[in-house]
């Protein structure tokens, strides 16, 4: 699909955009923009509860859209309404889950719907594409549990991963961010709907974690997604590694 006249106003789609990092990401790309339409899709829908207390969020730029990119369709239809009014500059995927557990489930949740975040932005003529995935710097160290507790994530990122990869003609345009643990103040817990109000400092849980493998401020990740996507400039790789987030496209 060509891309939309540059001469609509620019515009984000952030899937996952209810989550921890999603709800970052949100509000990086507010700030660092102010001309910027968002459209937050997620299968709610709904933006959670703690966000009205938030100003950050209280704007109109700001919409929900409910979509399962498990059933694309329903994400493709939900767009159709809002992308040919909007200069789609870029979409980022904050989609991932390890719940409902299965492992089934989180090849599909962290690859095919990521996939199929993919695709769709292609389809909408999104200029830039960011995706989180996950640091692996640990996975051959043998006391390190999450490859054997949790191998249908790492399958599902890995799939994501050599699907972009794979998308030579799109070189530089599309990113995967191998996150480690991600640092901040958890307002979703996975598995609980967003409409529960929670708050979980997770700093000093990290300042733990921190000592086994590596971390990452949830805004630093946030605010390197968004500044990629905002930017011109082109990627040099598709995988960007944790160590290089924070300072990610300055
Ligand atoms: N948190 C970490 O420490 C960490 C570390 C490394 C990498 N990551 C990765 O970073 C990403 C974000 O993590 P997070 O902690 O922010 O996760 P999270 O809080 O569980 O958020 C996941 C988001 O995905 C949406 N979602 C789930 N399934 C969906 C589907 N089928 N279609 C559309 N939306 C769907 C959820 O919204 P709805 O429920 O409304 O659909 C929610 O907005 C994930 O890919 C995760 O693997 C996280």
């Amino acid at each position: 699909m060509p891309p939309f006249p540059k001469t609509l106003p620019p515009a984000l789609v952030v899937f996952g955009g209810t989550g921890f990092v999603g709800t970052a990401v949100l509000a990086e790309a507010l700030l660092q923009n102010k001309d910027l339409q968002i459209f937050a899709v997620s299968r709610t829908g709904v933006a959670p509860k703690w966000l009205s207390a938030e100003p950050v969020y209280q704007t109109t730029r700001l919409s929900f859209v409910s979509g399962d990119l498990l059933a694309p369709q329903t994400v493709r239809d939900a767009l159709r309404a809002v992308t040919p009014k909007y200069n789609i500059v870029g979409c980022i995927s904050c989609v991932g889950a390890i719940t409902p557990w299965s492992q089934t489930n989180m090849v599909r949740t962290c690859g095919d719907a990521n996939i199929n975040a993919y695709t769709i932005s292609r389809e909408i003529g999104a200029t830039k594409f960011a995706v989180i995935t996950r640091d692996r710097s640990n996975m051959d160290d043998w006391w390190y549990p999450f490859p054997y507790l949790i191998p249908g994530y790492y399958e599902g990122k890995r799939k994501i991963e050599e699907f972009v990869e794979r998308d030579v003609e799109n070189a530089g345009n599309a990113i995967c961010l191998r996150a480690g643990f991600v640092v901040g103040t958890r307002r979703t817990l996975p598995g609980l709907p967003t409409s529960v109000k929670i708050a979980v400092p997770l700093d000093g849980l990290y300042k733990l974690v921190d000592r086994l493998c590596p971390t990452i401020g949830v805004e630093e990740l946030a605010g390197a997604a968004v500044r990629f996507v905002l930017a011109e400039r082109k990627a040099e790789t598709v995988l960007v590694l944790n160590d290089e987030i924070p300072n990610y496209f300055e």
